[in-house]
């Protein structure tokens, strides 16, 4: 079976190294070999053994029936969407990596490839390698998913874990992380929370099998954490990590990004580094939570792999499940009850529970800064 690979970066390259190296073992699951005919790339590889499977125009492969999986790993809304869509009315199955893309499109995407009697799947835009999307579409089938809690950003959580760690600020932690090449030159998307509320936007999507999109929730990332909150965090015992959140309540969601004091009785607490974590509580199941690599190369790549594994096993099936485009019925985030870590001046306490807008119209008004507590 014939594949290609749009877009030849980080996660396009890892690709490119799974699909050779695990070749064999592909195959043994795919029940066919995978070979890759074409990457799309606007540069040349010279030198890299690569540079023959190149081409420049995406036509090239929408025209060549010999091509049954595509993989998409270029990133943003656009040309990504276009190709994608052309891919799924040729007849091609598609894999992809881009959250961007999956948060915006997924839904059409999914009615598309319905359309066209192919398939359309995005394991590795939620959580790296950890198959997240397999564990909400084929394996909690049983029970009403009532909450998610997701360390879905391995770059924050990176900066939180060593500012409390080596007792830096997040400037500090920012270069630091920038220059190991975690935090991106803009490292926007991730430090203000975008990049984890996509990915929650995807999952809730998912759970309630409707559109949730991320712009419609509040997000707040870890741009206004300082020392002092970190400091009176591990003298109470606890952590700061930003959480991607989801609570179902009746038909209704409550969807939020934001930074959480997390106690060590949490199983998220002891999530550090770059690792990634997502806890999912169902209705007969109880907690369940799936930790591991959530970004780089070849983490990344292996979930986009297992796609096209089973891509390749449904060659001319559509593999349905329901992401409608309508909207999921979203609730005030301002009813939401929360314990609150206040901190005025030097002066730093937990409050006892209560509505988000009491505290917002009281206490919360006038302190410097608060986190909720988990
Ligand atoms: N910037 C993302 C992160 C990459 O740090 O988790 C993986 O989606």
């Amino acid at each position: 079976m014939k594949a290609a690979i749009m877009g030849y970066g980080t996660i396009g390259s890892g690709v490119a190294r799974v699909l050779s190296e695990n070749r064999d073992i592909i195959k043994a699951h795919a029940l066919d070999d995978i070979e890759l005919k074409y990457v799309l790339d606007v540069r040349d590889f010279p030198g890299d053994p690569i540079n023959e499977k190149i081409v420049h125009d995406y036509k090239v492969i929408v025209d060549d029936p010999e091509v049954k999986l595509v993989v998409e790993t270029m990133g943003g809304v656009e040309p990504a969407y276009t190709f994608v869509d052309a891919m799924l009315r040729a007849g091609k199955n598609v894999a992809t990596s881009n959250k961007a893309l999956v948060a915006a499109k997924g839904a059409e995407f999914i009615a598309t490839a319905k359309e066209n009697n192919v398939n359309f799947m995005f394991e590795a835009s939620v959580g790296g390698g950890i198959p997240i999307i397999r564990v909400i579409l084929k394996c909690v089938t049983g029970d009403e998913i009532e909450s998610i809690y997701g360390i879905v950003n391995g770059t924050t959580n990176y900066m939180l874990s060593a500012m409390a760690e080596k007792d830096v600020s997040f400037d500090e932690v920012l270069k630091e992380a920038q220059s190991l090449g975690y935090a991106e030159k803009d490292p926007t998307a991730d430090v203000e929370g975008f990049d984890a509320a996509r990915k929650i936007a995807i999952l809730t999507s998912l759970a309630a099998g409707r559109q949730v999109d991320f712009e419609d929730f509040p997000t707040e990332g870890i741009t206004k954490i300082e020392k002092a909150d970190i400091a009176f965090a591990k003298e109470n015992g606890m952590k700061v990590k930003l959480i991607a959140a989801m609570d179902k309540s009746g038909d209704s969601y409550f969807v939020r990004v934001a930074p959480f004091l997390v106690s060590k009785e949490s199983p998220l607490f002891a999530v550090d580094g770059v690792m990634n974590a997502i806890l999912v509580r169902g209705n007969m199941l109880g907690d369940s939570m799936y930790y591991g690599s959530g970004a780089g190369s070849l983490p990344t790549a292996s979930a986009v792999v297992g796609d096209l594994v089973e891509e390749a096993r449904h060659v001319n099936k559509h593999v349905d499940f329901t992401w409608e485009p309508s909207k999921v019925k979203l609730l005030d985030p301002d009813e939401q009850s929360f314990r609150y870590y206040v901190r005025k001046g030097t002066e730093c306490h937990i409050t006892g529970m209560m509505k988000e807008h009491d505290f917002l119209s009281g206490e919360g008004k006038d302190c410097d800064h608060f986190i909720r507590l988990l």
